[in-house]
């Protein structure tokens, strides 16, 4: 069987080629020119904009793990993609979407995963989309920040079920390989309803020094940032921001309960992922990392 990844360089791709390297399988890697070959992986030179490319990393494959990137054209990255995968008879493609994303199509990057969405519909009875809520990994950029005593994400009050990309990867696995998936939306979500409170307060336990919740003021955020961020990703971050803090992004019981079945285990929750990258010296590394660099 052959599998190509999309996107499987990062965060929740790379895991996903991981978990499939743990069972001996080595996929194909959509990556881009002039991006390293990836151990344990077969490369197929392409870019989710370049449709000759992904005709050719298609060919020949059974079934397609797809992200789309953050990016004003992501939609046409998607079509691309499906498009792709359908004339080449791909018989099942797993797509990263996002927790609830019904309810937050006013933000850029929800609404452009939309019609990708509708694009799988059609295409058939071999599709599943992965629904992560936020991810722990998103912190790692914001190490620096946390170390000198601020958690900048502005998360508001509400909380959010937070997520490893380690269980939303083995949900993929698991769509991938085995059968019983197709036709789905699975939501992947956290143990518990975090607000940016309650993240400082974990990383301040973990750290044993004082990290305090940088606040809910976007402007504020957006002036912080803007060194780091184009403007058109600055204002779909502000929008998301905002959805976050005024109806935040908790699971339901029902989404907890899907999580569960398909990771056969309860998910992972933010002190182990702390402990985890303390425990890898990754936190310890990034703390020393100069604070301007970071968002
Ligand atoms: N962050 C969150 O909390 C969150 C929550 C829910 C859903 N999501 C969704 O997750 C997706 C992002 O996943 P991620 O964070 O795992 O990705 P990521 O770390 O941002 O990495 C993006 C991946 O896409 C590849 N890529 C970018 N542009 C490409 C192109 N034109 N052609 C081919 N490959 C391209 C990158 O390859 P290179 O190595 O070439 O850069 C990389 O492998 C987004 O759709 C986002 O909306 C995110």
């Amino acid at each position: 069987m052959r599998i190509l990844v999309a996107g499987g360089t990062g965060k929740v791709g790379r895991e996903v080629v991981a978990g499939l390297n743990a069972l001996g399988l080595a996929p194909r890697l959509l990556l881009r020119p002039g991006r390293p070959p990836v151990p344990g992986t077969e490369t197929a030179r392409g870019d989710l904009f370049d449709a000759p490319s992904l005709a050719a990393a298609c060919a020949g494959v059974d079934r397609l793990f797809l992200v789309t990137p953050l990016d004003p054209e992501e939609t046409a990255a998607g079509l691309n993609a499906v498009a792709a995968a359908r004339a080449a008879g791909v018989r099942r493609i797993v797509f990263l979407g996002i927790h609830n994303i019904e309810a937050g199509r006013h933000i850029p990057h929800f609404a452009t995963k939309l019609p990708v969405l509708a694009a799988l519909r059609e295409a058939g009875p071999g599709w599943t989309v992965i629904e992560p809520n936020n991810f722990f990994q998103n912190d790692i950029d914001l190490f620096g920040a946390i170390g000198a005593g601020v958690y900048p994400q502005p998360l508001g009050a509400l909380g959010l079920s937070r997520v490893d990309t380690r269980d939303i990867a083995a949900a993929a696995v698991r769509a991938l390989l085995e059968d019983g998936f197709a036709g789905r939306c699975l939501p992947l979500v956290g143990p518990e309803v975090l607000n940016g409170a309650a993240v400082a307060a974990r990383y301040q336990a973990a750290l044993g020094r004082p990290v305090a919740y940088a606040g809910d003021d976007l402007t504020r955020w957006n002036e912080a940032v803007r060194p780091l961020l184009p403007g058109w990703l600055r204002h779909d971050l502000s929008l998301m921001y905002g959805y976050f803090q005024a109806r935040g992004l908790a699971a339901s019981d029902q989404d907890l309960a899907a999580t569960r079945a398909v990771l056969g285990r309860p998910p992972r929750d933010l002190a182990g992922f702390i402990a985890g990258q303390q425990a890898s010296g990754a936190l310890a590394e990034a703390l020393e990392r100069p604070v301007a660099a970071q968002a």
